[in-house]
């Protein structure tokens, strides 16, 4: 959803250093790229429409001059892609270059008062108004920090933004306000950027900024400002494991098979989740009369499958709910005994952090899942997890899926033992089946690599597919569905198999495919008549099943074989397969998977 990143360095010239941070920040938008640097004190501007590459093969980001420079990857909100959108953006002399995540929401009555004023706008978005309230102030005779100050406080909604200025050439300012920005604090180099991987390579230490913060930052240095108050702030500093390894492609192709590929270890370090960080949680969720488990996307669709295994586990009710709709759905029951587990990959997500805001002013407890340090979601909650999955590159998300499903069940082991609802040896068997994540996620994915590749070749000139599952794996079925049609755009239907009945039906005709998920728990046998159903009606039957399972076998048109495992890790083994037909469906379509058009890997608008 937009990236930004602005750089300074002691000497030499910063735009490879720009463009390899933007390359990694890739993930948050790609409709277009540019970057800005000063040189001989004077601003020098490149951007494009399209993906980094392709953008630079046309502009040559590296023969930018300067030490000093801000960077973007859009995302588009406000105005086509087009170059003239695309950021930088500049006041009207251009000696003022902005760079913004974020919408400002009152753009439009600004930029009219700007327009009454005598300032020329060339673009259609909201980010213009920032350098032009720069200028204006600049013109009165405020110095950078002053007019970034005062144009800060005009504007309404969510920013992240770096600006530059040619009047004062070794200066970057930056500034956060309901957007992700971090500051990366080197040797004779600084750094903000929406995402710690930019600069990586170059520091691991980074300073989270705090909504209302605006940072002014040189080589030598940085400093912290209110806007509100102009005060000083000191903030902590943050000291990060991530290596760049763990942000290259290594020896695959494509960002999304190498995490689907490395889900044995991503799973490993969620197994190894410090107790006291989940014991903390259980305690919190204990008390509360009502837990609600929010999330968007395949965060949603973790919580579904929660929403199962604190049941079954745990005897524990919860509720799911997507954060886009949690506001109008049950804003007004919460109060102060109910909690919300917020669950986010990048802990970025606006509709998450919104439902953050609501739950807080009505006295709930808010805890989170997330899968990144430092991410505004871990300074919101009054606990949280840190998932341990590793950077996720791809849009897509694979292994953070996985992972928040194994702390989910921790947890849930967790609240059961607490209430007491597990004997001794029920609780020996599920963290037995928990450890059996490693091993047993590496020997299904070796196993169906190739039959998911055949099965997407086989399905690729189809127009529509459905994915059917029941209980836990009714979420399976949601997370299977979503994985294909963003990234490989096939229409794509996913329902409870028991709701096949209500409706979905009607539109199976002779040849249409679905998908079933039917591991072999107690839901295998009504997932077969369901399976007779729909092939008594000409459906192309696709299973995924236990290897064993004649019986699957025989009924279905194509079958792929999983190995025996407990059930209550069946959400996790079974999605694999999912994951893998999705990324194989793309390739086969010729699509790049790890750059889904029109998505973003982390939505920081509502
Ligand atoms: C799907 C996908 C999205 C995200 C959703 C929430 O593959 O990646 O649906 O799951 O945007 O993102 P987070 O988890 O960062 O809040």
């Amino acid at each position: 959803m937009c990236r930004i990143f602005a750089a300074v360095i002691s000497s030499g010239d910063v735009a490879s250093t720009l463009k390899i941070g933007l390359k990694r920040l890739e993930y948050g938008g790609y409709d277009s790229s540019g970057m800005a640097t000063i040189a001989d004190n004077s601003l020098i501007i490149k951007k494009g429409v399209g993906k980094l590459d392709e953008v630079d093969s046309v502009v040559h980001f590296d023969q930018m001059k300067g030490r000093i420079g801000i960077a973007h990857n859009r995302w588009a909100t406000h105005g086509y892609p087009t170059t003239i959108n695309a950021h930088p953006q500049v006041d009207c002399g251009s000696r003022v270059a902005v760079v913004h995540n974020g919408i400002i929401e009152n753009y439009m009555e600004l930029k009219e008062e700007l327009i009454d004023q005598g300032h020329t706008f060339k673009s259609r978005t909201d980010t213009e108004v920032i350098a032009h309230l720069i200028e204006r102030s600049l013109n009165a005779g405020d110095d950078f920090v002053t007019a970034a100050i005062k144009s800060s406080k005009e504007l309404q909604g969510s920013f992240a933004i770096a600006a530059l200025y040619n009047g004062e050439p070794n200066k970057i300012i930056a500034i956060k306000q309901e957007s992700p920005l971090l500051l990366g604090i080197g040797d004779g180099m600084n750094f903000a950027a929406s995402d710690a991987s930019a600069f990586i390579d170059k520091t691991d230490l980074i300073i989270p900024l705090e909504d209302g913060d605006l940072a002014v930052i040189d080589n030598l240095g940085y400093k912290i400002l209110r806007i509100d108050s102009g005060k000083g702030v000191n903030r902590d500093f943050v000291k990060l494991s991530m290596k760049v390894e763990d942000i290259s492609k290594g020896i695959y192709s494509h960002y999304m098979l190498k995490e689907i590929m490395e889900q044995p270890l991503s799973l490993r370090y969620t197994l190894e989740l410090q107790s006291v960080y989940l014991d903390v949680i259980t305690e919190l969720m204990d008390r509360s009369r009502t837990v609600y488990l929010v999330g968007s996307g395949t965060s949603y669709n973790s919580c579904l499958a929660g929403s199962y295994i604190y049941s079954k586990i745990g005897a524990f009710p919860t509720i799911p709910a997507l954060a886009s709709e949690f506001g109008e759905q049950y804003g007004r029951a919460l109060d102060v005994d109910s909690s919300l587990i917020l669950v986010s990959q990048s802990g970025e997500t606006a509709d998450v952090l919104k439902v953050a805001s609501l739950a807080r002013m009505r006295a709930s407890t808010v805890l989170g899942i997330t899968n990144v340090v430092g991410s505004t979601l871990t300074r919101i909650t009054r606990a949280y997890i840190i998932q341990q999955a590793g950077p996720e590159i791809g849009v897509a998300a694979t292994k953070t899926y996985t992972s928040q499903l194994l702390t989910h069940l921790k947890l849930a082991l967790n609240i059961g033992r607490k209430r007491g609802k597990l004997s001794q040896s029920e609780m020996d068997d599920y963290t037995t089946a928990f450890e059996l994540l490693p091993e047993l996620t590496e020997k299904i994915l070796k196993g169906v690599y190739n039959s998911t590749k055949e099965l997407a070749e086989n399905l690729s000139g189809t127009n529509h597919i459905f994915f059917m599952g029941r209980g836990m794996n009714t979420a399976t079925a949601y997370e299977g569905r979503l994985k294909l049609l963003e990234i490989s755009y096939m229409i794509a239907t996913a329902y409870s198999a028991g709701e096949s009945k209500h409706g979905p039906i009607a539109l199976i005709d002779k040849g249409v495919p679905v998908i079933f998920v039917v591991p072999s728990d107690e839901t295998r046998k009504t997932m077969i008549s369901n399976i007779m159903e729909i092939k008594a009606r000409g459906g192309k039957i696709v299973v995924i099943g236990q290897d064993d399972d004649k019986e699957l076998m025989e009924i279905s048109d194509k079958f792929i074989p999983l190995p025996s495992m407990p059930d209550i890790i069946t959400p996790i083994g079974y999605i694999l397969p999912l994951q893998l037909f999705a990324y194989h469906m793309a390739l086969v379509k010729g699509l790049d998977p790890d750059k889904p058009r029109n998505l973003a890997k982390s939505v920081t608008v509502q």
